[in-house]
């Protein structure tokens, strides 16, 4: 099935490099109103925010610092993301690590966010 995203506005996390920025150029590249990026990394984020506005100008992506496995600022970026654009309709739910040495941390980030999406 292809999706129309012309004027969809999405919510990519782990969006400051990786998959996840190049899931936010393309769709952006392909219509989208607006995406936000939201990540951890506050470093990697405004590398991306500024190769974003460059490619498709200063309205179009905003970095939000987030840490998925913390529901606070989970929900936070969900309401930067509605506060600018006006609404949400796509969630890349992408942001995960891969390291069994911290597999407390990997399973909140990887599988507990996934489980408070559901909710
Ligand atoms: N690249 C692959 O071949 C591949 C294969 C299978 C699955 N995946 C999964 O796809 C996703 C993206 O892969 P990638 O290769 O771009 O990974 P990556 O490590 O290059 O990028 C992951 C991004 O997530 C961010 N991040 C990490 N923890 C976070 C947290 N708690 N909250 C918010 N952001 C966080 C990082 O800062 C980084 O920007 C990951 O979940 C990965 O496990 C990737």
């Amino acid at each position: 099935m292809v999706f129309n995203i012309q004027g969809k506005v999405a919510l990519v996390t782990g969006g400051g490099s990786g998959l996840g920025l190049e899931y936010a150029k393309i769709l952006l590249r392909n219509g989208a109103k607006g995406v936000t990026l939201a990540d951890i990394d506050s470093g990697l984020g405004n590398v991306a925010l500024s190769q974003m506005n460059k490619e498709f100008g200063p309205d179009k992506t905003i970095f939000v610092t987030t840490d998925v496995s913390n529901i606070k600022q989970f929900e936070d970026a969900f309401r930067k993301t509605i506060e600018t654009f006006g609404y949400v309709d796509i969630l890349i739910n992408n942001a995960g690590i891969l390291n069994d040495g911290i597999w407390e941390k990997e399973i909140s980030i990887n599988v507990v966010r996934i489980h408070s999406k559901c909710k």
